[in-house]
């Protein structure tokens, strides 16, 4: 009910904790299964500080605007482009949204398909119920990346683009994004690669030798790259990232914002009012780590990755569904729904609703989160297999 008269502060706020007291939380180490961490306490003052930013409205707030340029720049840099054009949105799912929105546009073929992974993240569904595009789905190989041939055989005259994965949701799966970029170059198709999550691991992953499919704009066929700096980049959601090699991709999906009172601009995000301070955050945080900081993370997470599978193999009635090939470790059991329920139960933040239990090993899980997750793991499957 909406109240008649206001209480203080301190005793909406005593509601709050009370009424939040079951969310489990980062800091916990309990949530094991999350692509988004507890932010660094730098990003955290930066939100804090510029809070009041609005990017919708950049003509009031061109020092912010000129920054999120700048971001977007920095963010190209990283996957290998000197100037890039895009934005940070609300997340992987709306820079996937304008990644779609961009290829259909530019194509102009009545009956738009867009070929897409198996394995793909389910923004592309709501992508393509909301512009009108077919989804055709490619198979997958054994290892879990997609099957080139079989994306190829699925090209037709009605086909307006590509998208490969650097990371999926599940897995974490790099596909073979060369491939899939000489495949766009033959037929003049763009790429859309989503990094959604891979996009601040890999390059760094690649730095400290781990083999890994180049996946960004050093491949020609490669045309926008989703990179969200709310997963690894540990910056507060909500902070996403699109990034277009060419600036046409960008203008076609704008539209003219006549009425702002920074005076009128030309918008291609699907939010019209959005966070400049989380934009802020974006720039401050790759400034503040720098791919020294940030690497030192990742060799910190993929190592743990590596030690957890493998304590996860000594543990008699689960099997890993493959070995990581990023920070993300999945498992199956025969017995997964009495397992999930019993992992639940112990306050695990983690779900098998894709027929296996997926630990996103983040920057907020630590090797004694782990450790105790591996503990109640081998009670419960002592129990359950007896
Ligand atoms: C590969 C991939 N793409 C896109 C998304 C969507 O990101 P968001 O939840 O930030 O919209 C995710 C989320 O997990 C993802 O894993």
């Amino acid at each position: 009910m909406f109240p008649l008269k206001g209480a203080i502060e301190e005793d909406v706020l005593r509601e709050l904790d009370k009424k939040t007291a079951d969310d489990l939380t980062f800091d916990s180490g309990k949530i094991l299964g999350s692509m988004c961490t507890y932010p660094h306490p730098f990003a955290i003052r930066v939100i804090t500080r510029y809070i009041d930013r609005n990017l919708g409205d950049p003509g009031l707030h061109v020092g912010s605007q000129k920054i999120e340029r700048e971001a977007v720049n920095m963010l190209a840099n990283l996957l290998g482009l000197e100037k890039g054009y895009g934005h940070i949105v609300s997340g992987g799912t709306e820079a996937n949204i304008l990644a779609v929105r961009a290829m259909r546009n530019l194509a102009e073929v009545e009956k738009p398909e867009l070929i897409l992974p198996e394995s793909a993240h389910f923004s592309f569904i709501k992508a393509a119920e909301m512009l009108g595009v077919k989804l055709v789905w490619a198979e997958l190989n054994g290892d879990y990346t997609v099957n080139v041939k079989d994306v190829e055989n699925k090209i037709t005259d009605n086909t307006i683009g590509i998208v490969g994965i650097a990371g999926t949701t599940g897995l974490g799966v790099v596909d073979d994004i060369p491939a899939l970029s000489d495949l766009a170059l033959n037929y003049g198709l763009p790429l859309h690669v989503d990094a959604a999550f891979g996009g601040f691991v890999i390059p760094f992953a690649k730095a400290l030798g781990y083999a890994l499919p180049d996946f960004d704009f050093r491949l020609k066929g490669v045309k926008s790259i989703t990179i969200d700096p709310h997963k690894m980049g540990m910056v507060p959601i909500p902070a996403g990232g699109i990034i277009f090699r060419e600036k046409k991709f960008l203008e076609s999906i704008s539209i003219l914002a006549p009425y702002l009172a920074g005076g009128k601009i030309w918008q291609a995000t699907i939010t019209g009012t959005r966070p400049g301070a989380n934009a802020l955050a974006v720039w401050a945080m790759i400034k503040h780590l720098g791919f020294e900081g940030y690497k030192k993370i990742v060799r910190e997470k993929m190592e743990l990755a590596r030690w957890f599978a493998s304590e996860l193999k000594k543990i008699s009635g689960v099997y890993l569904i493959r070995e990581p090939v990023l920070n993300i470790v999945s498992f199956g059991s025969e017995k997964l729904e009495e397992l999930e329920g019993e992992l639940k139960e112990r306050g695990w933040g983690i779900s098998a609703h894709r027929g296996y239990i997926r630990i996103v090993v983040m920057p907020h899980v630590k090797r004694e989160h782990l450790e105790e997750f591996l503990e109640d793991l081998k009670e419960i499957m002592g129990t359950l297999t007896q």
